[in-house]
């Protein structure tokens, strides 16, 4: 995004400026090693066109193709986990619309010099589907999903967890992001899927990180990241 005005409208109705990208990369430097890190999750609660997520999600991109450009499936594996890691919730259709296919473009950039002899539509039709589920229209005051309009459809925003149990094979698990942030009011800290303090019979311990969060709201039986998108 180059302009970083739209119209005035726009920013007296909705305070849309972006952020310039040389802002969005010293910024980002602050916590260099968590956007180098590929499972390491980012959301992001207006995020516009996706200065800042497109930003991370090159740059996770950049590690995977440094580890994995040898071997297809484990770099566009890899990609996937990055693509999952990464969040947002922006009040304007058009906007979540432009964010989702910059960050299509930003995985297409990456894998067409890694899948020399033909992408695979599945890996494509995956990641689209997790930008689907990952970059939401809603309204990150109220944390409920909104019409074309902006208006609140009164349906809580749901983020879907994503992660790689063995092999290829991804466990989706959807959380109320009102839950997760009330649990990290209550106890002073928040990250996405994780909160510390004291466990109430609400919260579940991540096995990982020690952290808390809220049970999920659903949960889907494991499947190949390919085929992400066929479990509903
Ligand atoms: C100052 S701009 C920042 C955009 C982007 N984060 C960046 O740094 O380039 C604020 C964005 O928040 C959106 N916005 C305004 N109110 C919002 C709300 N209640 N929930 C979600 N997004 C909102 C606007 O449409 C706009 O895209």
């Amino acid at each position: 995004m180059s302009e970083q005005v739209k119209s005035r409208q726009r920013v007296q109705d909705h305070g849309e400026v972006f952020t310039n990208e040389r802002e969005v990369n010293a910024m980002l430097d602050m916590v260099k090693q968590e956007t180098e890190r590929i499972d390491s999750r980012f959301l992001e609660p207006a995020c516009g066109d996706g200065n800042f997520l497109a930003e991370v999600l090159n740059r996770k991109l950049n590690v995977v193709d440094s580890r994995y450009r040898k071997s297809l499936p484990e770099w566009e594996k890899y990609a996937f986990v990055a693509v999952g890691s990464i969040y947002g919730v922006e009040l304007l259709g058009d906007n979540v619309a432009s964010c989702r296919a910059r960050l299509s473009k930003i995985v297409e950039t990456h894998y067409t010099p890694v899948a020399k002899r033909g992408k695979n539509p599945a890996f494509l039709s995956a990641v689209e589907f997790v930008l689907q589920r990952n970059i939401l229209n809603g309204n990150a005051l109220t944390l409920k999903t909104v019409d074309e309009d902006g208006n609140d459809a009164d349906e809580p925003i749901i983020f879907s967890e994503w992660s790689i149990v063995i092999g290829n094979k991804v466990k989706r698990r959807d959380f109320r992001l009102d839950e997760m942030l009330e649990g990290s009011a209550s106890q002073q800290q928040f990250s996405l899927f994780g909160a510390s303090g004291t466990p109430t019979s609400e919260w579940e311990v991540d096995k990982d990180t020690g952290a808390l969060i809220p049970k999920p709201i659903r949960e889907y039986p494991p499947v190949s990241f390919y085929e992400v998108m066929n479990v509903e």
